[in-house]
């Protein structure tokens, strides 16, 4: 019994994760297209096909199950994708919309491995060693390219949205986590570094090993 409802919930995952590589797909070329950094260009459309392999292999997944991959909608993956498009409707300054593009991108690799790993997970778990397989290949690929929009990231897209913020114009205050705070007579508040601390290990305090 207990086998079979995690089987009916594996099915379940695995069709959520078939409505979000489909949303993926139709969402892509409007990102290809929003773009203007040629590497995360080139990130897009190397994903776009890697995408359609990922398709391709739950279709082969559910093929073995002998089950459907339709009848569900990733909501998640709904909310990510609606929230990109309301990005590029609001028409940004190129680098700025090419930062929040990469965000974008990476909310949904991180909730595809966070998927894939599941899956990969109770596959393994039920002996279903071909699927298992088969989801850790994606789930790979998917790292892969999270990676590859981290390194993006840190080469230059964030870079050259930032050299257009007034506000932090020096490196010291693009490392601080926290805005810039004003007092009312334009002197700057004492302890300002010092709520970046606290704001920092507080964080950390309950995190254990
Ligand atoms: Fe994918």
């Amino acid at each position: 019994m207990e086998l079979d409802s995690l089987q009916s919930m594996y099915v379940d995952q695995l069709k959520d994760l078939y409505s979000a590589e489909n949303q993926i797909l139709k969402a892509l070329p409007r990102m290809i297209k929003a773009a203007s950094h040629k590497e995360l260009k080139k990130a897009f459309t190397t994903h776009e096909r890697q995408t359609r392999g990922h398709v391709a292999r739950l279709d082969r997944v559910f093929k073995e199950l002998g089950a459907t991959p339709r009848g569900k909608k990733c909501e998640g993956i709904e909310g990510i994708i609606r929230e990109g498009a309301e990005l590029i409707r609001e028409k940004p300054e190129p680098d700025v919309l090419d930062a929040g593009l990469l965000s974008a991108a990476q909310h949904v690799e991180h909730y595809e491995m966070a998927g894939y790993g599941t899956v990969r997970t109770w596959a393994q778990k039920m002996g279903f060693d071909r699927q298992a397989e088969l989801l850790q290949q994606t789930l790979d690929e998917e790292k892969q390219t999270d990676q590859l929009l981290t390194q993006i990231a840190e080469q230059s897209i964030n870079i050259d949205a930032m050299s257009g913020d007034q506000e932090m114009a020096s490196p010291a205050d693009r490392a601080r986590p926290v805005r810039v705070h004003r007092e009312p007579s334009g002197r700057r508040p004492a302890g300002r570094s010092e709520m970046g601390m606290e704001s920092r290990s507080e964080g950390s305090a309950g995190t254990g090993s």
